[in-house]
């Protein structure tokens, strides 16, 4: 028998994931008791060090939340939470102040010490706080230095979590019942179950799912693999957002060019160097994202371009260098010069609006179960996020959920799970196979269920992923498991939730467009359910979003 059991751990709250909303919920959490956070590569690897924009807020007198809520609306294409949307948007400023409490730098104008407030697709108003083109990389800093300064909290980098301890397993089993923690498997794949009075899914989004994308290594949608496998529903996993601009490599990597280059008035113009965006919508480069993106691809599709290109030269060296210093040194290294060169650039998966459902305190379907940032589905988004609403939402959510587990009282701590059996398991496994399923899922969903959508490719693409998942499985139940092993399963899961949602909304709406249902339809006006034990199904959005004793 082969053996990967190590020593068990336990603590008072279990945060899986080392992004903003896996930090800040630590970091508040530690004045509740004993926290760890387990994070499968270093702490500063997760998908936030990567944002560029920055973090949508209401910080002066010429914006209002009124506005800010009605931008958020619209990009979600009717399926928001208005309650969420309002509560999430109110908080911003206090959130902001917060980080610059914890030592976050943001930049300010050039005269003042009033901060610079950037401008996105789908905003009315200038209201993006950001730190030049690394607002994520900043914010993340900061808080890994303060969660580093804080005794109550042990961070155990390069610790994967397996599969979440309780939970839900069967349609007969109780429906009340509680999470206790998380299998976690060390860099030397030894596997330990650790106890937690509560634990937090913090893991960010699935990026990786899709063949290009901008999303970092570790976005394989793990926490939203762990929550379903554990009995907790998910909705709308169709809506993946597609990023209009990331940096086209004929290589492959998908550098992300922000937002906020069009915000500072780059044009976008086709391979004969013609302007297109005004045939497709009237706000032009300034479009919310889903729209952005789809011109891009019909421009390309209808040339039979490989890329599209982003025209910055007007803005003059001087101002490129300061207020994109990270976009500018990577055009370099490319051979570009922002100020001269047109900028190469195509769509590539970029956030999931999708997710874990949870409710305003961040609670699951699971009791002492919540999660936070973008593994969840808060009602913020809908079908469409708005720009630089995510971080946003992380750290609003954070607060919100510590809150809750101070309001309700830490559950008792639950009694010791068994060690982790890999009875039956043979040893070897050839990297190769994983090698290769890793690529297929990706290429499946990247050519069959993509920024365009029809019938027939979401029909192909769910027999096909369906033999892959069965495949896969076959590896978990047999070889010893490694991280790739584990990855793999969670990411061929989450291709398949997505999948599952795409087939069920015969509608076009916010991120999911199909050619065979082209029109918004009132009948799919809700969000898509989806369990392992029902669905998909919809839920209105006048309807709680959990309803269970959650958290
Ligand atoms: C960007 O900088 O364009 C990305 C911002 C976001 O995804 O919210």
């Amino acid at each position: 028998m082969v053996s990967q059991n190590t020593a068990a751990g336990e603590c008072d709250v279990l945060v899986i994931g080392s992004g903003v909303g896996g930090l800040l919920t630590a970091l508040k959490a530690a004045r509740l008791g004993r926290v760890v956070v387990v994070t499968k590569r270093a702490a500063m690897e997760s998908t936030t060090r990567y944002a560029q924009g920055g973090i949508a807020s209401v910080m002066d007198g010429s914006d209002s939340y009124a506005a800010h809520v009605e931008d958020t609306l619209a990009a979600g294409a009717g399926i928001c939470r208005a309650s969420v949307v309002e509560m999430v948007v109110q908080s911003g400023p206090r959130a902001i102040r917060e980080l610059m409490q914890l030592g976050a730098r943001f930049s300010t104008q050039h005269d003042s010490s009033a901060l610079e407030l950037g401008r996105e697709g789908g905003h009315s108003a200038n209201r993006i706080v950001h730190f030049k083109d690394v607002t994520g990389r900043e914010v993340e800093r900061a808080l890994y230095a303060a969660v580093r300064a804080e005794p109550r909290i042990t961070l155990l980098e390069d610790t994967l979590a397996v599969n979440l301890l309780g939970g839900r397993r069967s349609v007969a089993c109780d429906q009340d019942a509680a999470i206790e923690g998380a299998y976690v498997m060390n860099a030397e794949g030894g596997i330990t179950p650790f106890m937690a009075r509560v634990t937090v899914l913090a893991t960010g989004g699935c990026g990786k799912a899709y063949l290009y994308t901008s999303n970092p290594d570790v976005a394989t949608g793990d926490g939203i693999a762990l929550a379903f496998r554990a009995g907790a529903r998910v909705a709308n996993m169709e809506f993946v957002q597609f990023h209009p601009t990331c940096l086209y490599d004929p290589a492959g990597s998908r550098f992300l060019v922000s937002e906020a280059v069009r915000g500072e008035g780059a044009l976008l113009r086709n391979a004969a160097g013609e302007e297109f965006m005004a045939r497709y919508d009237a706000r032009r480069e300034l479009a919310p994202r889903d729209v952005v993106a789809r011109a891009i691809d019909q421009e390309m599709k209808r040339r039979g371009d490989k890329c599209v290109h982003l025209d910055v030269r007007h803005r003059g060296v001087d101002f490129l260098r300061r207020r994109f210093p990270n976009i500018y040194a990577t055009c370099e290294e490319m051979g570009l010069r922002m100020e001269k060169d047109l900028v190469p650039v195509v769509p590539a998966a970029h956030y999931m609006c999708g997710g874990i459902v949870v409710d305003v305190h961040g609670r699951t379907d699971l009791r002492a179960l919540y999660a936070v940032g973008e593994t969840s589905c808060s009602g913020l988004h809908g079908a469409n996020r708005l720009a630089s609403n995510s971080l946003l939402e992380a750290l609003v959510f954070a607060e919100n959920v510590v809150a809750d587990i101070e309001a309700r009282g830490m559950p008792p701590m639950p009694r010791a799970a068994p060690p982790w059996s890999a009875a039956g398991t043979t040893p070897s496994f050839e990297t190769v196979v994983l090698d290769h399923d890793w690529d297929a899922v990706r290429r499946l969903l990247w050519d069959y269920v993509g920024i365009v959508r029809s019938d027939e490719r979401l029909e192909l693409a769910a027999a096909r992923l369906g033999l892959m998942r069965e495949a896969i499985e076959g590896y978990y139940w047999r070889y010893r498991l490694s991280s790739d092993l584990v990855e793999l399963r969670n990411l061929a899961l989450v291709g398949e939730l997505i999948v599952r949602c795409a087939r069920f909304r015969r509608e076009s709406r916010g991120l999911h467009h199909t050619l065979d249902w082209p029109q918004t339809s009132s009948e799919f006006q809700g969000d898509s359910m989806v369990s392992r034990f029902a669905g998909p199904s919809l839920l209105g959005t006048d309807e709680p979003l959990v309803t269970a004793a959650g958290g």
